[in-house]
C-alpha cells in the first residue's frame, strides 16, 4: 500500500485522503501542496508502539524528526507517545517550541555544534547520541561549564552494508558517521573520568529505505557483543542499545517492505536471545523510524501546466513543483507513483513523464507513468510524498516551499504557510 489508509475516490471521481478531496484541497490552498493524513501517522505510530510493546517492554519507539519535521508533526508524535530523534538544533528547538517532552528527546548528528550541544544540555534533552571523540571532549567541557549532567549514548559504526541507494547508506566502515567497532570500549572508557557525562548505551543506524531485516539482526549482534566487551573492559553497563531507524516503505506499489509487526517479531526476539547470550540485563530496546512511520502518510498534489509531446520519444507534462519541494528522484532516482486526482476512475491510456518547473533537466519526478490522457489544469496526487520531501526542500530558483494541510475526518488544518515571495527576500540584508 503505497497511498494513506484513508485513500478513496469519491462520486465524483475525485481522490479524497482523510475525507478531503484533493481537488477541493487544490481549489482552497493552491499547489503545490503536501497533504498529510493523520490517521496514516496516527496508525503507524501505534503500530510500531504495540508490536515492540507487546514483545519487549522495555523498549522505546523515537520518530525521526529528518524524515519531516515542523511543530504540528512533532506534536502528533509526542501525543502518541513516541520520543524524537532530532539532528540538529532547529529539531531540537522545533521540539521544544512544540512543548514535546525533551526527556525522549535522542539528540543525533555527526558534528554537532557547541552551541547546539549546550542548547540541549541546558534545555533538557534526555539524551546525546555521541558521534567522535572531539564531540565527547567537548561536551565533557561544555557539562563541566554548565554543571549539568548529561547522559549519552555512543554512535558505532558496525561497517554493515544494508541493501539499498548507495547515497543513503551510512553503517558501511568507510563512513563519516560514528565510532569504530575497535574504539568503542576505549570511548566508554573515558566517560569514567567524565564528572557530568553518563555512559548509558549504545546506537547504531544501518541505512535506510531497507527491506531486509537480517543486517538489523547481525547489527543487533554487533552492539550486543560491544556491550559486553565495554562492561569488561570498563566495567560500564550498557543499559539502552539503539538499533536506529531505516525500514522501507513501498513507494511503487509493488515494493516489498516488511510489515512493522514482521519486522518487530524478527528483531525483537533476535534482541532477547542477543542479550541472554552476552547476560545483559535487559537493556531498553530503542529504534527510530522516520520514512515508515510518515511516508505514505503523505500526498503532494500538483497542477500540471503543460502538456508536451515529443513524437517517437517521450510525452511530457509538468507540474508546478519538482525537484525543490521533492528533491529525491534528482537526488536518488527514486520512484514515486500517482493518480490524476481529478480523474481518479478513469482508465490509464497513456506514458508520460511528469517533469517539474526548475531549470534543471534532470528535475523530473516520475519517468514514464500511465494515466489516463494528461490535460493543462489536471491535478496531480503524487503518493509517499510524507517523507524526506518537505524535510529536504530547497528554495531553488526562488521559488516557495509549498503549504502543508494536515487532514482528519472531512476537515483540513493548515499547518505550514505556503512560503511568498516576501518569505524569500526576509533575509536580504539590501532591499
Ligand atoms: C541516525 C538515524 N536514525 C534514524 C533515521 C531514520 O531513518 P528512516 O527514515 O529511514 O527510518 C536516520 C535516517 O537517515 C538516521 O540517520
Amino acid at each position: 500500500m503505497n497511498q494513506p489508509i484513508t485513500s478513496k475516490i469519491n462520486n465524483k471521481g475525485h481522490l479524497e485522503v482523510g475525507g478531503c478531496d484533493l481537488v477541493g484541497l487544490a481549489a482552497e490552498f493552491g499547489t503545490p501542496l503536501y497533504v498529510i493524513d493523520e490517521t496514516t501517522v496516527r496508525s503507524r505510530c501505534r503500530e510500531y508502539k504495540t508490536a515492540f510493546k507487546n514483545r519487549y517492554d522495555n523498549s522505546q519507539v523515537i520518530y525521526a524528526c529528518k524524515a519531516l519535521c515542523n511543530t504540528a508533526i512533532v506534536k502528533i508524535m509526542n501525543n502518541e507517545g513516541l520520543g524524537l530523534d532530532v539532528s540538529s538544533g532547529g529539531e531540537l528547538y522545533t521540539a521544544k517550541k512544540a512543548n514535546c517532552n525533551l526527556n525522549s528527546v535522542y539528540f543525533h548528528g555527526n558534528n554537532k555544534s557547541k552551541k547546539e550541544l549546550e542548547e540541549a544540555v541546558e534545555w533538557g534533552a534526555g539524551r546525546i547520541v555521541v558521534d567522535n571523540f572531539d564531540e565527547l571532549r567537548n561536551l565533557d567541557e561544555i557539562t563541566k561549564k554548565l554543571g549539568k549532567k548529561i547522559d549519552i549514548l555512543f554512535r558505532i559504526n558496525p561497517g554493515i552494508e544494508a541493501h539499498t541507494h548507495e547515497f543513503i547508506q551510512t553503517g558501511r566502515i568507510d563512513s563519516k558517521f560514528g565510532i569504530s567497532k575497535e574504539k568503542a570500549a576505549e570511548a566508554a572508557g573515558l566517560t569514567r573520568k567524565m564528572t557530568y557525562v553518563n555512559y548509558l548505551g549504545l546506537h547504531a543506524h544501518i541505512g535506510s529505505q531497507i527491506f531486509e531485516v537480517s543486517p538489523y539482526l547481525a547489527e543487533i549482534e554487533i552492539l550486543g557483543r560491544l556491550a559486553d566487551q565495554i562492561r569488561t573492559e570498563t566495567g560500564l553497563k550498557t543499559e539502552e542499545i539503539d538499533i536506529g531507524g531505516g525500514l522501507g516503505i513501498d513507494y511503487s506499489g509493488a515494493d516489498e517492505a516488511p510489515s512493522i509487526d514482521s519486522f518487530a517479531e524478527r528483531t525483537v526476539s533476535h534482541f532477547i536471545k542477543t542479550c541472554k547470550e552476552f547476560k545483559l540485563n535487559d537493556p531498553k530496546l530503542i529504534l527510530e523510524p522516520g520514512r515508515s512511520v510518515i511516508g505514505t502518510a503523505g500526498v503532494t498534489v500538483y497542477t500540471i501546466g503543460m502538456v508536451k509531446d515529443i513524437p517517437g520519444v517521450r510525452k511530457y507534462a509538468a507540474v508546478d513543483g519538482g525537484m525543490s519541494d521533492n528533491p529525491r528522484p534528482i537526488l536518488y532516482d527514486a520512484k514515486y507513483d500517482a493518480l490524476l486526482a481529478n480523474r481518479a476512475r478513469e482508465t490509464k491510456k497513456e506514458k508520460v513523464t511528469i517533469a517539474g518547473r526548475f531549470c534543471e533537466s534532470g528535475d523530473k519526478l516520475i519517468k514514464d507513468i500511465e494515466l489516463p490522457e494528461v490535460k493543462v489544469g489536471d491535478i496531480l496526487a503524487v503518493f509517499g510524498t510524507g517523507a524526506y520531501n518537505y524535510s529536504m526542500a530547497s528554495n531553488y530558483n526562488r521559488v516557495g516551499r509549498p503549504a502543508m494541510v494536515l487532514v482528519n475526518n472531512g476537515i483540513p488544518t493548515l499547518i505550514l504557510k505556503r512560503e511568498s515571495y516576501d518569505d524569500l527576500i526576509l533575509n536580504d540584508v539590501v532591499i
